[in-house]
C-alpha cells in the first residue's frame, strides 16, 4: 500500500532475497503509479486502496505510505481483517501507537513494524560482542544521526519537514530501535531541539529551486537513562552538512564498540579493547596501531541497505503461531513522543511503557 520511493526496494528485496513471500497486488491512492510499479515489476494485479483492502488473496499489507497516514492505513488494514507491517514511524503519538497495537490484539492479527535494520548482520554481530563480552559491562552510548535533510534526493521532500516529520519521526527510529534492542528500555529523557533553518531549499525534480517552510524542529539533542542503568546521548539532525561523529559507538568498562551505521543492514563493527590502551600506556606498545579493531561480521551480510526482513520475520512468526504486536514500536513512539514533550517544556520525561524481549 503505497507505490512511492521506499516501495521498489521493498519489491526488488522481497522478489530477489524472500522467496517465501509473494507480491500479489499493489495499490495507490494514484492508480496510474500503481499501474506503472506493477508493470515494472511484473505483479500481476494493481489497484486502488479499497481495492487491495478488499483483495481475497491478499494476506498481509505492507503500508508505505507517509508517516501522517500510517494510523489510519493501518486501522483500514486490520479492519479489513489482514495483518499489517508498516514503514515507520509506527505512529505519530503513543495513543495512536497503542489503539493499533489494541485493535490488532483484538482481531487476532499480527502487526510489525519497521526498522527491521538491527536484524541484519552488523548489529546482529554488535549484539553478540556485547552478550559475548567484548567490550565488558556496557555503560554509555553515544549516537548521532547526522545529515543535511531529504531535499537533495526526495522527490516529495515537503512532509520531512511537517508536524511528525523531522529527524526524529524520520531517521531516530533506526538508532532507538538499535538502542533497544541491544540494551533494552529507555526510562528517561532529557531533552532540546532547535530549527537551524526557517525554509529548506528543494533540489529535486521539477521543483528545483523552491522553498519548502520549515514547521517542526530539525535538530535534537538528547540525554537517554536506560532502565539497565546505562546512559546514552544522542543527536538526531537534519541541519549538518558534514560531521566526524560516530553512528553509535557503544563504550563498557572493557572497551569500546563502534557500530555501523543503524539505518543500515551491513557494516563492519570495530572494538578497541582496554588492554590496547595498557599496553599504549605502560608497554609502550602499540598493538593495533592505536585504532580500532575491524571484525568480521559473524552473520550472512545481504546488502547494506535492504528491506523486508521485518515482513519475513513476522510471517515466520505467524508460521509458529506467534503473534507479532509491535511492543518495540510503540516504546519508540514512546521515546519519540517524550523527546519532544522534554524538548517543549524543558522538563524530563518518564517513559509509560516498556519493551522486553522475547526468549
Ligand atoms: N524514501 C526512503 O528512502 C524511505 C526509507 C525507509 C523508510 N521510508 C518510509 O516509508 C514510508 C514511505 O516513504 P516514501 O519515501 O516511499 O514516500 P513517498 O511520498 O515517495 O510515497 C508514498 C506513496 O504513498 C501514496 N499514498 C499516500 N496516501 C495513501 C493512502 N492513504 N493509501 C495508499 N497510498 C497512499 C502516495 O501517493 C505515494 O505514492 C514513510 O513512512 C517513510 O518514512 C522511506
Amino acid at each position: 500500500m503505497g507505490c512511492g520511493v521506499i516501495s521498489k526496494q521493498y519489491i526488488q528485496d522481497i522478489q530477489r532475497l524472500y522467496r517465501e513471500l509473494e507480491i500479489c497486488m499493489v495499490a495507490d491512492v494514484h492508480s496510474d503509479v500503481a499501474e506503472r510499479t506493477a508493470q515494472q515489476y511484473n505483479i500481476l494485479r494493481w489497484g486502488t486502496p479499497d481495492e487491495l483492502l478488499n483483495d481475497t488473496e491478499t494476506e498481509l499489507i505492507i503500508n508505505l505510505t507517509p508517516p501522517k497516514m500510517h494510523t489510519e492505513v493501518n486501522r483500514k488494514i486490520l479492519l479489513a481483517g489482514k495483518h499489517v507491517y508498516c514503514e515507520k514511524p509506527f505512529a505519530l503519538t503513543l495513543k495512536e501507537a497503542r489503539e493499533i497495537q489494541e485493535l490488532a490484539r483484538k482481531k487476532g492479527l499480527a502487526v510489525g513494524c519497521a526498522p527491521d535494520t538491527f536484524l541484519g548482520s552488523s548489529l546482529s554481530t554488535c549484539k553478540k560482542l556485547i552478550n559475548d563480552g567484548w567490550i565488558g559491562k556496557p555503560l554509555y552510548v553515544n549516537a548521532n544521526m547526522m545529515s543535511a535533510g531529504v531535499e537533495t534526493w526526495h522527490p516529495r521532500p515537503e512532509a520531512f519537514y511537517e508536524e511528525g516529520g523531522g529527524p526524529l519521526y524520520d531517521m531516530a527510529p533506526y538508532y532507538l530501535s538499535a538502542l533497544v534492542k541491544l540494551f533494552g528500555s529507555v526510562r528517561k529523557v532529557y531533552a532540546n531541539a532547535k530549527k537551524g533553518f526557517a525554509e529548506r531549499t528543494v533540489y529535486t525534480s521539477e521543483r528545483f529551486g523552491c522553498k519548502i517552510p520549515v514547521e517542526t524542529p530539525t535538530h535534537f539533542a538528547v540525554i537517554a537513562d536506560l532502565k539497565n542503568g546505562m546512559l546514552a546521548n544522542m543527536n538526531f539532525s537534519f541541519d549538518i552538512s558534514k560531521s566526524t561523529m560516530p553512528h553509535m559507538e557503544i563504550y563498557g568498562t572493557d572497551g569500546t564498540l563502534e557500530a555501523p551505521d543503524p539505518n543500515m543492514t551491513g557494516g563492519v563493527p570495530k572494538v578497541y579493547r582496554r588492554e590496547q590502551m595498557l599496553a599504549e600506556c605502560f608497554g609502550g606498545q602499540d598493538l593495533n596501531d592505536g585504532g580500532f579493531c575491524t571484525l568480521p561480521e559473524l552473520y550472512q551480510d545481504v546488502g547494506n541497505f535492504v528491506r523486508g526482513a521485518g515482513v519475513v520475520d513476522l510471517v515466520h512468526k505467524l508460521d509458529n503461531n506467534e503473534k507479532e504486536d509491535a511492543q518495540l514500536a510503540v516504546h519508540v513512539v514512546d521515546i519519540i513522543t517524550s523527546i519532544i514533550k522534554s524538548a517543549e517544556t524543558g522538563i524530563p520525561q518518564v517513559l509509560e511503557t516498556e519493551y522486553e524481549e522475547r526468549k
